[in-house]
This record gives structure tokens, C-alpha cells and sequence, in this order.
């Protein structure tokens, strides 16, 4: 897979190429690279923003400047790479990241990031050169770059080779094999700790109970698509 992104702060994306599963798809062949667009700016001194027509405040990020970064990275028209590959504009109102999404992404063999700055998009880089927008939470962060580590390190732990345990991956809160609901809960040595005991099941070795009690409680703690649903049921 190869993941592009558009950034004023490349810099930030130095620590997540050091982290272990963003090293192990790396070296498996995945991709990453920063496209700082400030770099392909057409205007003077480094200018990538303008003011907001109709005023108001911040500062706006220009069409102009995405388009001739997009450009000089993949040699055709903006509105033409769409046909290729999915443009992410990383936005807090898109569509929200999620399990399905994070698949959907893991499957396809190019993504390009952009990441907002200041007031963020003019809104003609969505229209015509995104393919869609996608939203980390339902809050404003400063700047894209969180938002594209985010999307980074969900999608590529769907990869083959990126975790030490292949399986960890396939079940895990919200995945397919649990149905789309969060993960049962999880113990490890002491059996016994300050009088709290480990659920006996899961001493017994009897693999078929632990898999029914696993079930029944990743079932207990949400349905799916609605983590924190494990007040369903309860009444007020
Ligand atoms: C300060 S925000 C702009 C907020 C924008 N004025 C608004 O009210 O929706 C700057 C940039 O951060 C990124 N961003 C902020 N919150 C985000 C979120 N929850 N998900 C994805 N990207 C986000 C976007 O790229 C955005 O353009």
C-alpha cells in the first residue's frame, strides 16, 4: 500500500515511521511519504492561505496552492486522480472513522491525506479534488496531521505483517469476527490480586466455555456499531 500526505508539518510523521507495526508495514513494502505543500506553493514567500471571503476569522487553505502540490506530485489534473485513487480531505465534520471505514481503506492500494491547517479547506479542494471527507471524532483538532496518524495506524494494523500477532487484528472491538461490538475483557498473571480474582473460565484451560464466556461478554458491553452500548436494556 502507499499513503501519501499533504502536510505543512512533515516533521510529525517522523515519529510514527519509528513505531513498531508502522516499522514492520514499512519494511513489508507499504509506503509513507509527506508531500509539504508549502513547497509547491505558486504564490510568494511560502503563502498556502488567504482570508475568508465574506470575512470572519482564521485563515483559509487556497485551491491554487492544493493544485499545484497534487499536481507536481502525481503529474495530472487533480480532478483526474480522483478516478485513481481515494484524496482523504481529513475534516472534523466527514465521515466518521470506523472499523468498516479503516477495512475499506486496508483494502485499497494507494491513499492520499490531506491535512487541514487553520480554518481548513476552501471548499473547492473538497468538491473537486477530494473523494471524500472522514472526521477522527466529533471535535476540532488544530490540524490534520493527528487525524492522518490516526488513519495510518488504524489502516495499517489491518496489514499483514504489521503486528507481532496476526490474530490480534482479527479479533478485536468492533471487528467482523466479534460482530462488531467491543472487545470481552482481557487478564493476565497475578490469578489473584488484592483479593480480585481472574474469572475462573478462564483458569479452566476448557477452551470452548472461554470462547462462549468471551462472547457473552463482548455482547454484554455493546451492540454493534454502538460501543457504550452496554446500557441497552437498563432502565433509567
Ligand atoms: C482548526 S481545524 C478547522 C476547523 C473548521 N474551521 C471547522 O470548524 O470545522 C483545522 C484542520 O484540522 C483538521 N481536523 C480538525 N479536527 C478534525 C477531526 N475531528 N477529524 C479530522 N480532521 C480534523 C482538518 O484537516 C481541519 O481542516
Amino acid at each position: 500500500m502507499e499513503i501519501d500526505i499533504f502536510t505543512l508539518f512533515p516533521d510529525w510523521f517522523e515519529w510514527l515511521a519509528e513505531q513498531r507495526h508502522v516499522r514492520n508495514a514499512l519494511a513489508a513494502g507499504t509506503r509513507i511519504e509527506c508531500v509539504n505543500f508549502r513547497e509547491h506553493t505558486p504564490l510568494g514567500a511560502g503563502q498556502v492561505d488567504d482570508t475568508p471571503f465574506g470575512g470572519g476569522a482564521g485563515m483559509v487553505l487556497r485551491v491554487d496552492v492544493l493544485d499545484s502540490a497534487l499536481r507536481a506530485r502525481y503529474g495530472v489534473d487533480p480532478v483526474r486522480l480522483r478516478e485513481d485513487r481515494r484524496v482523504i480531505a481529513l475534516t472534523p465534520g466527514g465521515r466518521p472513522l470506523d472499523d468498516e471505514l479503516v477495512c475499506e481503506l486496508a483494502a485499497e492500494p494507494a491513499l492520499t491525506l490531506l491535512c487541514g491547517r487553520y480554518e481548513g479547506f476552501d471548499e473547492r479542494i473538497i468538491e473537486h479534488f477530494a473523494t471524500e471527507q472522514v472526521s477522527i471524532g466529533r471535535y476540532v483538532l488544530s490540524g490534520g496531521e493527528l487525524a492522518a496518524m490516526v488513519v495510518c495506524d488504524t489502516v495499517l494494523r489491518k496489514l499483514p505483517g504489521a503486528l507481532g500477532h496476526e490474530k490480534s487484528a482479527i479479533e478485536e472491538s468492533f471487528s467482523p469476527a466479534l460482530e462488531g461490538r467491543p472487545e470481552y475483557p482481557h487478564y493476565t498473571r497475578p490469578a489473584e490480586y488484592r483479593g480480585w480474582r481472574v474469572p475462573e473460565v478462564l483458569l479452566s484451560g476448557h477452551h470452548e466455555r472461554i470462547a462462549r464466556w468471551r462472547r457473552e461478554r463482548s455482547h454484554e458491553r455493546g451492540s454493534p456499531g454502538a460501543p457504550g452500548a452496554e446500557r441497552d436494556g437498563e432502565e433509567d
